[in-house]
């Protein structure tokens, strides 16, 4: 829950245990564990933000881009609770939701941004760069080509048997190894100069991998995964040999090179005032780390840790200018898989 300049509540429920033994998201669980949750979430989310049903000033909802099942949930009882309540709904992109959380806390904390602002959305499913005004009007700038960068984490932390999801693990890894010990080779991109690409770096990991013996340091991992679901950062050092944390290292530097470097083009390019680093990839220490020592042409925002891997509160955040311009959504909105921002 979300006031205009602070957010009341936020209870996340997690997944991760259920998807966990997968390696990955399985929608149908997906679907069947947000149906399970939404009603004791919503409750839990009220309560503690110490608001009763007739306070609500309007219920925002998740329209896409995601997984139909799971997006299908939400917009089902959001639309339940709004005819029930005579409560006006707002439809939310995923995407303007974590660019929006930013922009909450950004003025919560009495910083203000500034326009025209870029913002590249780095999440599981999407690495998607944003120019912004406050309109907001937005027009996607540059955008990966093959795997997001949270996915890039995703595949590697599970062929080496680290489980998912992958981008905290390797984070925590990362420091450990030698980041310069093994030199990818970034994408070159023909065609507009501001896209992504992580395919190729993901077949380079891959390709060092089967050119050296790891079965059974993967092994090893899989079986400390088995006996214990969160290992220790001590009980993943302990399966994991030098070359491996330099490879991680090697691997998590190559992202953040790669981010950082269409990021500061595009600012350049766009005259961009703010830079906003959004989505879970952007809970990335090694990521704010280097953003921070980095020589880019405007200031660079990033969510705090709450926020920047999926919330409801980063929706609330973005329907609040739209409950504000009375933008509301009738009953025909729809849950869409590939709703686009822009
Ligand atoms: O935004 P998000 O929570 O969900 C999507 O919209 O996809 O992002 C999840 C992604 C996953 O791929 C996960 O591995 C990655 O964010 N992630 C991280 C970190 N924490 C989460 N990647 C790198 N470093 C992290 N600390
Ligand atoms: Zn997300």
């Amino acid at each position: 829950m979300a006031g205009g300049r602070s957010i009341l509540s936020s209870v996340v429920a997690s997944q991760l245990g259920t998807h966990f033994p997968y390696g990955g998201v399985v929608p149908e669980l997906a679907s069947r564990e947000h149906l399970r949750a939404i009603v004791p979430v919503v409750r839990l989310a009220l309560e503690r933000a110490g608001k009763t049903w007739d306070e609500l000033a309007a219920v925002a909802v998740t329209a896409g881009p995601g997984l139909v099942g799971s997006l299908l949930v939400g917009m089902t009882y959001a639309k339940a609770l709004c005819f029930a309540r005579r409560l006006p709904l707002i439809g939310v992109n995923h995407l303007e939701g974590h660019i929006h959380a930013v922009v909450l806390e950004a003025r919560r904390q009495g910083r203000c941004i500034e326009y025209p602002a870029l913002a590249l959305v780095v999440s599981g499913g999407h690495t998607h760069l944003f120019e912004f005004d406050q309109g907001p009007r937005y027009r996607l700038i540059g955008r990966t080509r093959d795997d997001a960068a949270g996915e890039a984490y995703d595949k590697v932390a599970k062929l080496l048997g680290f489980g998912y999801p992958g981008g905290p693990v390797i984070d925590r890894l990362a420091p450990y190894g030698n980041p310069e010990a093994v030199r990818f080779t970034l994408a070159r991109m023909k065609g507009n100069p501001l896209d992504f690409s992580f395919s190729g770096l993901k077949t380079a990991v891959l390709r060092w991998v089967e050119q050296r013996d790891l079965g059974a340091e993967i092994q090893a991992r899989r079986d400390l995964l088995a006996r214990s679901p969160c290992p220790t950062l001590r009980q993943w050092l302990a399966v994991t040999p030098q070359a491996t944390l330099d490879l991680l290292a090697s691997f998590q530097r190559t992202v953040i090179e790669e981010l950082l470097r269409r990021a500061a083009a595009a600012a350049e390019t766009c005259g961009a005032r703010s830079l906003i680093l959004s989505g879970g990839v952007a809970a990335n220490a090694g990521l704010r780390a280097a953003a921070a020592g980095a020589r880019l042409p405007c200031p660079v925002y990033f969510p705090t840790l709450e926020l920047a891997t999926d919330n409801a509160a980063m929706v609330a955040a973005a329907a609040f200018p739209k409950l504000e311009r009375g933008q509301f959504a009738d009953f025909s909105l729809r849950a869409e898989a590939n709703l686009r921002l822009a």
